[in-house]
């Protein structure tokens, strides 16, 4: 049985999720808990590949190299974590695929059943930020999915699974320090008590 928790954090490029991600395990380690912070893509096997500069495959390839680094990333950092009763707070998830895979293939069911081994995760957070104000943030490119029309409708399934129940919203355009109350105070209910040292 897992003891720890996983924690997720989603948004479209530029929205804070990093930053975030770092604070939330920031806090979580001054308040006694063993939290890791990890992300996905990941810098391992397809991970790696999926993040080379010029990296180009056919979306139905893609969205397989994704859901195949996530499995990775499951049974490398985040099973070990959570039997170790850590706080794994992953910087996205299995709803980036469903989002960026989903509005690109136009089959979002699909996505959702290649990633369907990626255990849910105890809480999901979406990080909204209005696609237009998240790319005025980014200074220097670094995806190939950094595009507004497709940012648009990749907000707009994450909004979709934010009516559906399956992410807690966060208004992504406060002052960071803000953001970061605002996320801790919704984590809070989902924490166990901090161990005793
Ligand atoms: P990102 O979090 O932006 O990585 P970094 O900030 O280190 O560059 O992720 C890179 C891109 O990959 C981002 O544009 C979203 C995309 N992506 C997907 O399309 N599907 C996925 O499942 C994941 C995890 C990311």
């Amino acid at each position: 049985m897992n003891k720890g928790l996983l924690v997720a954090l989603e948004g479209v490029d530029g929205a804070g999720k990093t930053t975030q991600s770092k604070a939330i395990v920031r806090w979580l380690k001054k308040n006694g808990y063993a939290a890791k912070y990890t992300s996905e893509p990941t810098s391992v096997g397809a991970g790696k590949l999926l993040s080379k500069p010029g990296f180009t495959a056919s979306p139905a390839l893609e969205a397989l190299l994704f859901a195949a680094d996530r499995i990775g990333h499951v049974k490398r950092v985040i099973e070990p974590g959570l039997r170790k009763g850590y706080v794994i707070v992953s910087d996205r998830y299995t709803y980036s695929s469903i989002a960026y895979q989903g509005v690109i293939l136009g089959d979002v069911e699909w996505v959702r059943t290649i990633n369907k081994f990626a255990p849910k995760p105890d809480v999901a957070f979406l990080l909204d930020v209005e696609p237009r104000l998240a790319l005025s943030r980014i200074k220097r490119p670094r995806s190939r999915f950094e595009k507004l029309g497709l940012l648009e409708a990749v907000r707009k399934i994450y909004l979709d699974m934010v009516a559906a129940g399956e992410l807690i919203v966060v208004d992504g355009t406060k002052p960071p320090k803000q953001v970061t109350e605002e996320l801790l105070a919704k984590l809070r209910p989902f924490l166990p008590n901090p161990r005793c040292r």
